[in-house]
């Protein structure tokens, strides 16, 4: 779907939507609309008693008289001082799927300056852009045989604006973002046979071309660096594992290390010997989702030229049953010199991450560390799929996170860390185990991944709930989500550019 920005006005093809605030209050472009065909808007807004111009409310007129318009769209924003960017997202997004089940190709869609919001016109504009462009997002490259009426008919969405130039500038930077968390998308619903440890090396190499560093570590490197937890849950699969770390500079003013982010990247997650159950084990492809998002991020943060430090380190690695896979009980280094017994080999996420997170600490000496892990089943059963997991050893950072997330509509809920969970981990044997007891799954899984951070101010986002949606939303469609890249760029945006 192309997007496009021009002169309001009544088009003379396609779909025409407007908006319709609390009490069925029109827009000007709406009330603009209306008078040119005859008042059909509001003969349809009093032939619907329950359409009350709130947020997600729609009446359709179709075929209106006087205009060359299919349709005229009126939708529900509530109420104007409410009005914000995610809410006009998911008006950009849901009226852009509504439209693309009719047929029609072209959805034009009427704004104005709304009194009260704190957005400008062209940051309405651009932000309904945004939100139909992530709304929109389809993954169809493996589909040879279906029937046209069955596709999106969408082709282009144009925002109608009073100063389209302005609106164009404005949604450049979310078109980079978007881009990005189309991207990550994309890499998460790639299955096994497709992106493995190389192969998604090579999409993260891709971002060269927008001026991101990009080093791919090969095994014998890892081996070098001592890297034996990561190397040990490659060491069953025939894809041999790479460590990639992208680095952005956006800035030479800053005196501070960088802000990293590193990425669970298990492409395939069978358990190892300690294998899953065969229901639902597909959905293991997924597992490579943090992985996803730091390559999202650091993607997005190169398209808008944030001025900012920022690297990425992603581990990636597929964790198969072989003669050649490690076995439960057996006892790795890591290259922070602790020894660690698996007594599972399905928690695996936290053995390639101890490996990343000290490589990272140790290398680049961060201002912050934020990880990102499809890392357990746990954080389900608590959080469901509404928000991801949050541990951290610094309030501050915790703090802008969370209103990261709040800002972005992609959540997070803290959760705690302590001394009697990091006991859990304890091992008879070695300096610690990759499990855990029975309860508390999610928090034993990040005191272990806390035992290879320092003192460095850090955050792990547990994201196994989020990555995947099984509901259709506004501007994330079901299917992968690339949660995480809008979070973090956010966070970048809002307290570590120019400082
Ligand atoms: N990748 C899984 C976690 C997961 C499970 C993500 C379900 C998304 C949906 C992880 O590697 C794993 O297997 N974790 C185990 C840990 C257990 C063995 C301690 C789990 O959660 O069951
Ligand atoms: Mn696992
Ligand atoms: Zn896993």
């Amino acid at each position: 779907m192309k997007v496009g920005f021009s002169k309001s006005g009544v088009p003379a093809r396609g779909a025409l939507a407007v908006i319709a605030f609390s009490g069925g209050k029109l827009s000007k472009a709406a009330e603009a609309a209306d008078a040119k065909s005859g008042g059909a808007i509001r003969r349809a807004i009093r032939s619907s008693p329950r359409f009350k111009g709130e947020k997600g409310q729609f009446v359709e007129v179709l075929g209106p008289s006087g205009v060359r318009v299919t349709r005229f769209v009126v939708a529900g924003l509530g109420k104007p001082a409410e009005v914000d960017g995610p809410a006009l997202e998911n008006l950009g997004g849901t009226l852009a799927k509504r439209v693309t089940a009719t047929g029609d190709t072209i959805l034009s869609i009427a704004t104005d300056p709304i009194g009260g919001s704190t957005l400008s016109g062209p940051e309405i504009a651009a932000h309904i852009a945004y939100g139909a462009k992530l709304g929109t997002y389809r993954f169809g490259r493996y589909r040879t045989t279906e029937k046209e009426e069955k596709k999106p008919s969408l082709t282009n969405l144009n925002v109608l604006t009073a100063n389209p130039a302005a609106a164009r500038r404005a949604f450049a930077p979310l078109l980079g973002i978007a881009e990005s968390v189309v991207f990550a998308r994309d890499l998460v619903t790639e299955p096994g046979n497709i992106i493995y440890p190389r192969s998604l090396a090579d999409q993260a190499k891709t971002l060269a071309a927008l001026g991101v560093k990009v080093e791919v570590l090969s095994a014998a490197r890892l081996a070098k660096l001592g890297m034996g937890a990561l190397l040990g849950v490659a060491q069953g699969s025939a894809h041999e594992p790479y460590v990639v770390v992208m680095q952005w500079r956006g800035t030479t003013a800053s005196k501070k290390g960088p802000i990293a982010f590193v990425g669970k990247g298990v492409t395939f997650d069978s358990g190892g010997l300690s294998l899953k159950p065969a229901a639902s084990m597909e959905e293991m492809k997924f597992d490579m989702a943090g992985s996803a998002a730091v390559i999202g991020v650091m993607r997005a943060l190169a398209a808008r030229k944030a001025k900012v430090n920022a690297v990425g380190v992603v581990g990636l690695v597929e964790n198969m049953p072989s003669s050649k896979a490690q076995r439960p009980g057996d006892v790795v280094r890591s290259m922070s010199g602790q020894t660690i017994e698996v007594l599972n080999t399905d928690a695996e996420g936290r053995l390639v991450l101890a490996d990343c997170l000290w490589y990272t600490k140790e290398r680049f000496k961060p201002r912050a560390m934020i990880n990102l892990a499809t890392l357990t089943g746990a954080i389900i059963v608590a959080l469901g799929h509404f928000q991801a997991g949050m541990f951290s050893n610094d309030d501050h950072l915790a703090a802008q996170l969370t209103a990261a997330g709040n800002g972005e509509n992609e959540r997070l809920w803290r959760m705690p860390l302590g001394d009697d969970y990091d006991r859990e981990i304890d091992s008879e044997i070695a300096d610690m185990k990759n499990i855990g007891g029975k309860g508390a799954g999610s928090i034993t899984a990040a005191q272990f991944l806390k035992r290879f951070v320092g003192n460095t101010p850090w955050a792990h986002l547990d994201i196994a709930g989020t990555a995947w949606t099984y509901k259709d939303q506004a501007v994330v469609p079901k299917g992968a989500t690339g949660f995480g890249v809008r979070l973090l760029n956010r966070l970048v945006a809002d307290n570590f550019e120019n400082k």
